[in-house]
Parts: C-alpha cells; structure tokens; sequence
C-alpha cells in the first residue's frame, strides 16, 4: 500500500501561501475532499483569500508579510 505522505512536500514562501506538492487529500471541516485538479496547490495563509483555504493571491493586495518588521524584536 502506497503511503499518503510519500514524497509530498510543503514550502512556505515568504509574503505568499503554503505550496503543496504531492500526492494529498486536503479535507474541509466536514471531512470532504476539496477537489483538486494539480498536483501542486497553493494554500492561503493570510486569512484573505476569497477561496479557502486556497490561495487566490489576495496575499499581494493585503501586504501579508511573514518577516517581523525591522526593530520589532
Ligand atoms: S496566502 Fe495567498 S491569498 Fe492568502
């Protein structure tokens, strides 16, 4: 039996989404496939997106940023 996890990977980019790449089931709260037609799926991790959990780029329009600004630690 071919393992789920097998060769899938999850890169987060900077002021962007979470890119998936393999082969994964990603499931809504009720437990349903959301349909996937790549092997490769951005999802949203700013909160902005119209289409989550993916991302749709609204990224870009809101300024997410994933580096604490300069002085703030
Ligand atoms: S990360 Fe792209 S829309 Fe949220």
């Amino acid at each position: 039996m071919k393992d789920r996890d097998e060769g899938v990977t999850i890169t987060a980019y900077p002021n962007g989404p979470l890119i998936v790449r393999g082969d994964v089931t990603i499931l809504d709260v009720e437990g349903r496939a959301i349909p996937r037609t790549r092997r490769t799926v951005a999802l949203c991790r700013c909160g902005a997106s119209t289409i989550k959990p993916l991302c749709d780029g609204s990224h870009k329009l809101v300024g997410f940023c994933t580096e604490e600004p300069a002085g703030s630690s």
